[in-house]
């Protein structure tokens, strides 16, 4: 069986080194935001290059939080891509706003500029107060952002990167993270940085917003049990920082190896005629995801049968579009609102991806394609 991640391997290969710093962790007896969170946050905003990073308990409440920062609340929209994970825009709705879906560049996957100025042009006749937009820079390749955030200044909104998928990427050198007001991380297990439970980080440069995070995360409490706002306990365990701050330290030979591994699936996938990821000019994948294309849906779900019965895990990331999701039908859109993402839902497959994918196996889940695709 050949896992769509493999979180073992990389845990045994810096087992000692985690163990190590738990037990330090846990001898400090500061279980919950101790003296190693701290630390984390400090390696971590050096990393992304930003001047402030604020650790939380997880990836959607990242986006909760810096959402809750500019005080977006009921009567606001906050625009995103309807092809995304459900945390995003759940993430919205959770502060009280309303999610408005916007279509994908098909060949990123990401949030489209154009769009998003199309669906800018139409809320503004029709007296919606937008706030933000959160561009998700999806399966590690950073969304356009020098389009994004000129249209976010024409139009006065807040950019909140959603780069859960993208610890380490970066577009002209900018990690994902530092461009937008402000950068929201997941460390769940199966992320690329990922932590061994659940954990989260706001990034930004904006002093007032890293404190109002700050404040959110812990109850809303702006000194001991005087609470300014209503908040939530959305706080890092110390164990999480310990171990996300010796993974740190592996990253860019991690996202390095990624990139190789991406590399040999394009040489051999691309001559057998399977779309493969597409990288836009100056940006650094991190191959979160190895995401391939087939020409429709028949031919995908072909594809991912025959992996799956020789024992190669391959899924669709994700096969329902948000705005056809049950818990977003009060919002009121349809089939064919966004037609990019919904061809996305039915013709992508992502394959497995992690550094300590071998070489054999690689060739083996390339043979079983190839074979797939006679
Ligand atoms: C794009 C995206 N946004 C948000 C999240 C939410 O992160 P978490 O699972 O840490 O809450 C995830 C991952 O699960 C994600 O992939």
């Amino acid at each position: 069986m050949i896992p769509i991640v493999d979180l073992k391997g990389q845990y045994l290969s810096v087992k000692k080194e985690v163990m190590e710093a738990v037990e330090k962790a846990l001898d400090s007896g500061q279980f919950v935001m101790g003296a190693e969170v701290k630390k984390f946050e400090e390696e971590a905003a050096q990393y992304t290059k930003s001047k402030y990073a604020v650790s939380v308990g997880n990836g959607s409440d990242a986006l909760l939080l810096a959402l809750n920062a500019y005080g977006i609340k009921s009567g606001d929209s906050v625009i995103t891509p309807a092809f995304t994970y459900y945390a995003t825009a759940g993430a919205i709705a959770r502060c009280g706003a309303k999610p408005v879906f916007c279509d994908i560049d098909p060949r990123t996957y990401n949030i489209s500029p154009e769009k998003l100025e199309g669906v800018l042009r139409v809320l503004g006749t029709k007296g919606h107060r937008v706030k933000a937009v959160i561009p998700v820079h999806l399966y590690g390749q950073m969304a356009e952002m020098d389009d994004i955030l000129a249209i976010a200044k024409k139009y006065n909104l807040k950019v909140i990167e959603d780069a859960a998928q993208a610890f380490g990427a970066s577009d002209k050198g900018r990690k994902a993270g530092s461009i937008g007001d402000s950068g929201c991380f997941s460390f769940y297990p199966g992320k690329n940085l990922g932590a061994y439970g659940d954990a989260g980080l706001v990034v930004t440069n904006d002093s007032q917003t890293a404190g109002l995070v700050k404040i959110y995360r812990n109850q809303g409490e702006k000194k001991k049990y005087q609470h300014s706002v209503i908040g939530h306990n959305s706080r890092m365990d110390t164990i999480q920082a310990a171990v996300l701050s010796v993974k740190l330290k592996y990253i860019d030979g991690w996202n390095k190896k990624r990139q190789q591994l991406a590399g040999f699936y394009d040489k051999e996938l691309r001559s057998a005629g399977v779309i493969t990821p597409f990288v836009a000019k100056d940006k650094f994948h991190i191959y979160h995801l190895y995401v391939l294309r087939f020409k429709d849906k028949g031919q995908k779900d072909r594809i991912e049968k025959s992996l799956n019965e020789k024992g190669v895990d391959a899924r669709t990331y994700y096969p329902v579009p948000l705005h056809l999701q049950e818990c977003f039908e009060y919002l009121g859109y349809k089939k064919g609102d966004f037609p990019e993402a919904e061809k996305a839902c039915g013709e992508t497959l992502a394959i497995p991806m992690y550094p300590e994918l071998k070489q054999e196996e690689q060739e083996f889940i390339v043979k079983t394609i190839k074979e797939g695709l006679k």
